[in-house]
């Protein structure tokens, strides 16, 4: 049976971009602010099991999306902390994806890394396994912040660790927090200068949230900036970075020129992805519809369910009227948002689909009034999640 007539525009797989997500779920330790599936390491970690089940898995989703024809155009390794994996293991992972499904000869291959965890050497081996990007997750550049916030490194640890990146990195990103507890205008100022020395192509600016169920939430830490400040840190973050050549394309992402992140474009423009590992999420679009899967987020669950011939994951097709929120969820993050066009190439739906909705969020200035694009206007943006639920 098939259920592509549902479709007003039937969408074509082939010309939507695929990557490829893998989740390392583990870390040193917990930090107190982090919402990501992500936990103490065991003591004894068997990573060459793990990524046994890894591609395993990876071989059952690509027969049950029918992707095996499509060609990989970005690989992303986030977690967790993936910068805790051997440098034999990471390439034995991307030989393993690229014996299963083809990879674009100008694959972008990201990496996330923990300066608790780095030092040049093994970056160098993650860029000889064929990691072409690193993502450091910096967050601070004060001792002080940084131990308030619960890191495992110091911010002599976080410089060292950017020296690391650079020397064997051409591509970088590094991820910053601000409005972090105890911490003043000027002192982001030096952070964002330093962070605009590192010789990073990318940067990351990420306002603390307290996420409801992880440590910070429960009991929120002392002298936190007030929602002024915290919007005067954000404004300065972002006129010191464009002055600097670092466009901001997204909320909380800047680069410079050609060096946006693919990965994360081919998530906001509402393209394909495979996803494995526990919690890794998929999506992707065939005849009879846009799917989902959400992996098993406990790691020893995951692996009894890939070792029961699953992907580890729960699948689901994406109901057609949850397909305008889906996509607007994504597409609104980016500054410039999307051409109109792409929603019916992408959702199969038509833009009458949402044309009352629009409509109204372009009379009250929250989306731009430009029929070819679907974008939020920077007064949309200071208010995005209430402009993406006019979408539900
Ligand atoms: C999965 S972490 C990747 C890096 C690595 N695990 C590390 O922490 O060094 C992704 C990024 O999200 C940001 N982040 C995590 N929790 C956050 C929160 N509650 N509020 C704001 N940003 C957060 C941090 O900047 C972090 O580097
Ligand atoms: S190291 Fe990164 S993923 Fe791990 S707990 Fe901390 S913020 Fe979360």
């Amino acid at each position: 049976m098939t259920h592509g007539r549902r479709f007003a525009h039937p969408p074509h797989p082939e010309a939507i971009p695929l990557s490829l997500y893998v989740h390392w779920p583990w870390c040193v330790r917990k930090c107190p602010y982090c919402d990501f599936n992500s936990r103490r390491a065991p003591k004894l970690l068997d990573e060459e099991a793990y990524v046994d089940r890894l591609l395993a898995a990876l071989d059952r989703q690509i027969e049950a999306a029918g992707v095996r024809g499509r060609t990989l155009r970005t690989i992303f390794i986030g977690g967790g902390t993936p910068s805790l994996m051997t440098p034999e293991a990471v390439g034995r992972l991307l030989e393993g994806a690229a014996a299963r499904i083809r990879v674009a000869g100008d694959c972008e291959v990201t990496m996330e890394a923990n300066p608790g965890t780095a030092d040049a050497a093994r970056f160098a081996g993650f860029r000889a396994a064929g990691v072409n990007r690193l993502s450091l997750g910096v967050q601070s550049l004060s001792t002080p912040i940084l131990k308030r916030i619960g890191r495992i490194h110091d911010a002599d640890g976080a410089r060292a660790a950017i020296r690391a990146a650079r020397s064997a990195f051409e591509n970088f990103n590094l991820d910053f927090m601000f409005a972090l507890p105890g911490q003043t205008l000027e002192e982001l100022e030096g952070e964002v200068a330093e962070a605009l020395d590192s010789g990073a192509s990318h940067l990351s600016f990420y306002q603390l949230t307290l996420e409801p169920g992880t440590a910070f939430g429960k009991r929120p830490p002392e002298a936190l900036p007030d929602e002024d400040a915290a919007a005067e840190m954000g404004d300065m973050v972002e006129s010191r970075l464009a002055r600097a050549g670092f466009e901001r394309y997204e909320v909380s992402g800047y680069a410079k020129p050609g060096r946006r992140c693919r990965h994360n474009l081919n998530y906001w423009t509402f393209g394909d992805y495979l996803g494995v590992g526990a919690g890794a999420h998929a999506k992707w679009t065939n005849s009879e519809g846009v799917w989902r899967e959400a992996g098993e987020r406990v790691p020893s669950r995951w692996a009894a369910r890939v070792d029961a011939g699953g992907t580890g994951a729960v699948r689901r097709r994406i109901p057609l009227e949850d397909l305008p929120f889906e996509f607007m969820l994504n597409a609104l993050r980016l500054v410039d948002g999307v051409p109109s066009g792409s929603f019916r190439d992408r959702t199969g739906l038509g833009l009458d689909a949402v044309e009352p909705v629009l409509g109204r969020l372009r009379a009250e200035g929250l989306m731009a009034d430009d029929p070819g694009r679907l974008a939020a206007t920077p007064r949309g943006l200071r208010f995005l999640s209430d402009l993406q639920e006019a979408f539900l």
